[in-house]
């Protein structure tokens, strides 16, 4: 159940992958590619100053404000073989236990090795088999080859294109993607 995980967020492995909470330590990683502009080329925006001095991203400006949990994931993605960050993924905007959000990026010298694709299928395994969450979503602009194909290996369901609507911070056309749990427990395989 979501309650479960309001504190205390879950690590997940694969063959090649640890999914965990990242924290100050993972900074020195981060720096080396958190803040590259290819990553941002379809979130309409550039890299925030967060982004390029991920150091902030670990300090809580407000230390004195009680915070309340939060159903979300956030989670960094590390490479067994080098113990490296090299990505991030996440499932935010849980509404109602019901539905949430995926969003992934991943350090540019790793693209195309798959390190998305295995990272996101966990995190479906997981979602599915530990929480009430029965549908995701995901969206990717239409010229973002990778994002789409990822979605599609992962056995997302391709719902329409938005045109000309906001899906990060610019207007483009973009795909809406979602997995039901049912989706899912039809995926061959998985059960
Ligand atoms: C989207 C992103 C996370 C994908 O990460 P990744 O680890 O490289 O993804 P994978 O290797 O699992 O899968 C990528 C797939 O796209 C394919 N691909 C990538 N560029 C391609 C291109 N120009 N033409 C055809 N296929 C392409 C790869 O071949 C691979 O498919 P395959 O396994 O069938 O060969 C990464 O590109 C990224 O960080 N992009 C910037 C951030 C971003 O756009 N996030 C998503 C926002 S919706």
């Amino acid at each position: 159940m979501l309650k479960d995980y309001e504190i205390d967020k879950p690590i997940l492995e694969t063959d090649r992958l640890i999914i965990r909470v990242l924290n100050e330590n993972d900074t020195d990683d981060l720096k080396e590619w958190l803040g590259r502009d290819e990553i941002y080329t379809y979130w309409g925006r550039k890299a925030s100053k967060g982004e390029k001095n991920p150091e902030l991203l670990f300090i809580d400006p407000r230390p004195w404000v009680k915070r309340k949990p939060s159903p979300d994931f956030d989670w960094g993605i590390v490479l067994k073989e080098t113990n490296k960050v090299v990505g991030m993924i996440a499932v935010f905007d849980i509404q109602n236990s019901r539905m949430g959000d995926i969003a992934y990026r991943v350090n540019p010298e790793y693209w195309n090795m798959g390190i998305t694709t295995e990272a996101l299928k966990e995190v479906l395994r997981f979602v599915f088999e530990n929480t009430e969450i029965d549908r995701l979503n995901g969206r990717a602009d239409v010229r973002n080859i990778a994002s789409n194909r990822v979605m599609e290996k992962c056995g997302f369901v391709k719902e329409g294109t938005v045109r000309q609507g906001k899906m990060v911070s610019v207007y483009c056309d973009y795909n809406i993607y979602g997995l039901l749990r049912e989706d899912y427990m039809s995926i061959p395989g998985i059960i």
